[in-house]
């Protein structure tokens, strides 16, 4: 079944979520999510200059960036007003400024970040390829991307077990806490659609990316996709 991802509908679940993500987000991955985005920051090759986190939401990635780098500038972009709203409160006093903004029409001239960060965000856009091609129009060239997405593991009895876990205990905790009828059910529906490693390499190097690599985390549970823009 392939799922309609319409940008007012999806920003509208985002910001109805939105206090209770963060909970939410430790409950249900264990506390694995953390670690997660850490990873996602330390493959960034760069740890100096301009950086835009996209689909910041509550700021995780962009607050896991901050102090990485003395002179880092961290930019963080989304278009959930209520996602932000969280976001912000978390990073009063902190060196990361917030706007809100669509992925696939970012508000930034060409070639002006050194690296670039996405967690959980990519599986949410109308276009993957247009949002990926953003990305690479915002990028210097020779900067980095790093992006974490949801997949599920390609061992058949990890697999087994996981996709019980995210299809049927998963959406109700979800349901249960956050009040949101099918946020969390939207969750494994949008993830079983979302390309498999293979496509998704090519969908990268299709839209000009260059060096992509994608590394299973926890069983590939989680996906890390690195690439670059050529020059
Ligand atoms: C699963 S949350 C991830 C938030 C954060 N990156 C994290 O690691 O927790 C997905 C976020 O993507 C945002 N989002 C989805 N599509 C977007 C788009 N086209 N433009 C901007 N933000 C978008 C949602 O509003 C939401 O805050």
């Amino acid at each position: 079944m392939t799922i309609k991802k319409d940008p007012s509908k999806i920003s509208g679940m985002f910001s109805a979520i939105a206090p209770r993500y963060d909970l939410l987000n430790r409950l249900l991955s264990g506390g694995l999510d953390r670690r997660w985005r850490k990873t996602a920051i330390d493959q960034l090759p760069v740890k100096d200059g301009v950086f835009l986190d996209v689909a910041t939401g509550t700021c995780d990635v962009a607050l896991e960036q901050e102090g990485r780098g003395a002179k880092a500038r961290i930019i963080g972009i989304d278009f959930s007003h209520e996602m932000l709203k969280a976001g912000r409160k978390k990073t009063v006093g902190r060196q990361i400024h917030l706007g809100r903004a669509d992925a696939l029409r970012l508000p930034f001239r060409d070639a002006v970040f050194d690296g670039l960060t996405c967690a959980y965000g990519i599986r949410n856009f109308a276009s993957l390829a247009d949002g990926l091609k953003e990305m690479l129009r915002t990028l210097k060239p020779g900067g980095a991307v790093s992006i974490l997405e949801f997949t599920t593991p390609s061992n058949p009895v990890v697999k087994f077990f996981y996709l019980f876990y995210f299809s049927r205990i998963l959406p109700l905790v979800g349901r249960i806490v956050s009040g949101h009828p099918d946020a969390y059910t939207y969750l494994p529906m949008s993830v079983m659609n979302f390309p498999d490693r293979k496509k998704l390499a090519e969908i990268f190097t299709e839209c000009g990316f260059t060096g992509v690599k994608i590394r299973p985390l926890t069983f590939g549970i989680t996906d890390l996709i690195t690439a670059r823009k050529p020059g």
